[in-house]
């Protein structure tokens, strides 16, 4: 194994031409691809076919794995688009619903439009009486994540595409018919979860209540005491939910599309995102960034804090700081930092001393060398957990309400991919184990 030559390229007349250092082989001719926005990608499909060798890109961080036409991010300067719409405007103007039609249409739903999706979510949420069986299974302390991702995969054997023929490839109307579902479904599924854990009751959804309002009611309201509606927090909440909405081609969202490939039902392949989603480097962050908080304790111990994230001695993160993509302040950061003043202050808690903790860390971390010098910002989970908590969502809850949100992005970016015909995900390995040998002579069953 080694580095071997390097090779080295310049750019024609909307070709990348490649060759390797010292000249000595004949150049390989790549075509370049313009995107609408955002740097040019080079079409490494004929690179095997007329050089022999395969690219290595572990973590995919320099590779767009497709062509998409939902989400745009550029990291640099801290830009995010649905459909090219700021998602600042998304925030300040649309509804989740709005934002869940136009990341899977590509418009912003007309009135009429608007109308006729709200009134099919609704009469989506409601899942099938046997799943509630389903929960029965399951100990009433395990995550709920492992519940969920559990029971969405479950829900394929009730809203199958596929039935009996494994060979069904999935029409356009049950593609539709699919994301309606899904989206529609998750509030109630994430709802349950929580309900089960807890030993309560399971709550139906409600018609006449928002989506983000059904999520609230589902969660907090018993048999005999409704959850009293309040609007600002179930703005709070919508808009978290938008915040939560999309983001290209992240490891979830990835995991979808590659699941999706196979033309597996779609419920399966959900689940599938969920579980990526799970991993603390991803959606487990703001339950992480909790933890991180109580342990911290009080302002008084962030220098400690910050000492052991300098030293990198025993692997502790500032909790949700850094991205991949963004190397400016995340977007979405910003947004949820004004929401959680909102949320706080509503509750008459803006005294809160966890979020006196989180901003003194933050203003710490943000003139702090060890930040600058990597270009750590706060992202959108520093502050969603402190939200959810505020308003009464334990924290195991908060990665299952990310999965709602997130919902929305899967099945559009599951359709896109779907109307794309990629063929199935197959990604190579520079292969590093032992070359080809013969098992001992002397070790098996004798024969
Ligand atoms: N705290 C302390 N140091 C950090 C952090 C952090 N949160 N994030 C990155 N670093 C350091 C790394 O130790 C590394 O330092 P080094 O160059 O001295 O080795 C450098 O910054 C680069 O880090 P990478 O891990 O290579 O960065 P990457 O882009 O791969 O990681 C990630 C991104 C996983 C999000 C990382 O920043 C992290 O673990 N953050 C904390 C978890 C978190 O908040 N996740 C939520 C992400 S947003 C989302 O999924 C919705």
């Amino acid at each position: 194994m080694g580095i071997g030559e390097t090779a080295i390229g310049h750019k024609g007349a909307g070709q990348w031409v490649l060759c390797k250092a010292d000249d000595s082989a004949q150049p390989i001719h790549l075509d370049s691809m313009e995107g609408q926005i955002g740097p040019d990608v080079v079409d490494m499909r004929g690179l095997y076919k007329q050089a022999g060798v395969f690219s290595y890109d572990p973590g995919f961080a320099n590779t767009a794995a497709c062509q998409s036409a939902i989400t745009y991010i550029d990291g640099e300067e801290g830009i995010l688009l649905h459909r090219g719409y700021p998602i600042e405007q998304l925030c300040e103007k649309a509804s989740f619903t709005d934002v869940a039609w136009l990341l899977s249409h590509g418009e912003l739903p007309d009135a009429r439009q608007k109308v006729r999706f709200e009134q099919g979510l609704m009469a989506e949420a409601h899942l099938h009486e046997q799943i509630r069986n389903f929960f029965n299974g399951f100990r009433r302390d395990s995550h709920p994540m492992a519940m969920l991702c559990g029971t969405l995969a479950g829900l394929s054997s009730f809203y199958g595409n596929q039935g009996a023929d494994q060979r069904h490839r999935i029409t356009p109307e049950e593609r539709e018919m699919s994301t309606l579902r899904l989206v529609a479904k998750m509030p109630t599924l994430a709802a349950w979860v929580y309900r089960y854990s807890r030993g309560l009751p399971l709550i139906y959804p409600r018609p006449g209540l928002s989506y983000a309002e059904n999520c609230l009611h589902m969660l907090f309201s018993m048999p005999e005491a409704p959850w009293a509606v309040n609007p600002v927090l179930a703005r709070a909440f919508d808009r978290i939910l938008i915040l939560h909405a999309d983001h290209g081609q992240n490891v979830s969202t990835s995991t979808v599309r590659t699941v999706g490939s196979t033309g597996v039902n779609p419920f399966a392949c959900i689940a599938a995102g969920v579980a990526a989603l799970w991993g603390p480097a991803h959606g487990g962050a703001n339950e992480a960034v909790l933890d991180m908080l109580d342990e911290i304790g009080t302002v008084d111990g962030i220098p400690d804090f910050m000492n052991r994230v300098r030293n990198q001695k025993d692997g502790t993160r500032l909790m949700g700081f850094g991205h991949r993509v963004y190397k400016k302040l995340d977007p979405r950061a910003g947004l949820m930092r004004r929401i959680c003043h909102e949320v706080l202050a509503e509750l008459g808690m803006d005294h809160d001393p966890r979020l006196e903790l989180a901003l003194k860390l933050e203003e710490t971390a943000l003139n702090d060398e060890y930040f600058i010098s990597r270009r750590l910002y706060p992202n959108v989970d520093f502050y969603s957990g402190i939200i959810l908590r505020a308003m009464g969502i334990p924290s195991s809850m908060f990665t299952v309400f990310f999965a709602v949100a997130r919902t929305a992005g899967w099945v559009a970016q599951w359709k896109e991919m779907l109307e794309s015909r990629p063929g199935i995900s197959r990604p190579r390995a520079l292969y590093v184990g032992p070359t080809r040998r013969d098992v001992p002579p002397s070790y098996g069953v004798e024969g």
